[in-house]
């Protein structure tokens, strides 16, 4: 197939068209490169250095291409809340811009990239994907309002989608193959890398009173190739059944930040100073999926998400830029 992947050029985006690459498709990314990375493309793949809010350009980047896959949107929750500008004209009018291009251009294909953010605070563990949906960050609400439009073109114009809530998305290419750390990471694993490098001084354990295991946040972090790999599942699934789908990505298990911190230490050698300090607002004690219908329906589990998997491979990215 011809895909278009809208956001191939940052950390998930980059995974999925290493997979589209290595399952034999034509791919062309469409990346403005704002936190995407020319070293994340391969010469196999067309690129075309593009905005989603430029319609014309995108139009144009979707004709005579099979599928979409919509992966180019802000993702910083506490940005969000501070920011919703930013996120509105991103992550809203960035969607509605690809869809309809998607639309006129004549394809009835397209996976979204959406977020375990539409639930907001769980109400039970695991979280299907019957869950409530209250978004508790605008980030949460714009992947949420996404999956709604979806919903409408679907009856509308007749696009099959498949929306994919990830969960948190960790780890790198085990095969070395992506290059591009991200800019300024605020997300767990990646602030401990940077603290084994030394870029940071310490890592802040943000909260030990949970009611957890060992009383730090516990999260279900699933690899990023296991993702790439689901949204290859999940293109072949609405293809085939001619219907869309919401569906969880997650590896169904819950992981405490001093776990994580812990299986840092062993792999990379490095102390990691830590320090515990108050929680973070907002922060939820613990998100674990249920993949159940991943499963059912895509065949899909999570391969790759054990922890030492997701501490190596990203130690080994760390390790090939030179920051180790
Ligand atoms: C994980 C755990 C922190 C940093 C965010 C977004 C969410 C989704 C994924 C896109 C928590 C703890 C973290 C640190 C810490 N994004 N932590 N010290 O908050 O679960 O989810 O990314 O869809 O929308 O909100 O991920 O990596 O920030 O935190 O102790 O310096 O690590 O408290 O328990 P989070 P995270």
């Amino acid at each position: 197939m011809k895909i278009l992947i809208v956001g191939g050029a940052g950390y998930i985006g980059s995974h999925v068209a290493r997979e589209s690459l290595d399952q034999g498709h034509e791919v062309t990314v469409y990346d403005n490169l704002s936190s995407g990375f020319r070293t994340n493309l391969f010469p196999e793949a067309i690129f075309i250095e593009g905005d989603i809010l430029d319609y014309p350009a995108l139009l144009a980047a979707a004709m005579g291409r099979d599928v979409v896959i919509h992966l180019a949107a802000v993702k910083a929750a506490g940005e969000s809340m501070v920011k919703p500008e930013k996120y509105s004209l991103n992550n809203l009018c960035g969607a509605v811009n690809i869809i309809n291009a998607t639309c006129e251009a004549g394809i009835r294909r397209l996976v979204f990239s959406s977020s375990a953010a539409t639930y907001g605070e769980p109400a039970y563990i695991p979280i299907d994907e019957k869950h409530p949906t209250r978004p508790e960050n605008y980030y949460g609400f714009t992947k949420l309002e996404t999956e709604r439009i979806l919903g409408w073109y679907d009856k509308l114009k007749g696009l099959r989608f498949a929306a994919l809530r990830y969960f948190n998305a960790a780890g790198y290419d085990a095969k070395g193959r992506i290059h591009g750390l991200e800019k300024v990471p605020a997300n767990l694993l990646p602030v401990i890398m940077e603290t084994a490098c030394g870029m940071r001084s310490e890592l802040q354990v943000f909260g030990d009173d949970y009611e957890t295991k060992d009383g730090t946040g516990v999260r279900d972090y699933v690899h990023v190739s296991d993702l790439a790999r689901g949204h290859m599942s999940a293109l072949k699934w609405i293809d085939e059944n001619d219907e869309s789908l919401i569906v969880n990505l997650g590896s169904e298990a819950g992981l405490s930040v001093l776990e994580l911190l812990e299986t840092a230490r062993r792999i990379t050698g490095r102390p990691i100073p830590s320090r515990i300090v108050p929680r973070r607002p907002g922060d939820p004690a613990k998100l674990v999926a249920s993949s159940a219908l991943a499963k059912e329906k895509l065949g899909w589990t999570a391969r790759e998400s054990d922890v030492t998997t997701l501490v190596q491979t990203t130690w080994d990215a760390y390790k090939r830029s030179g920051k180790a």
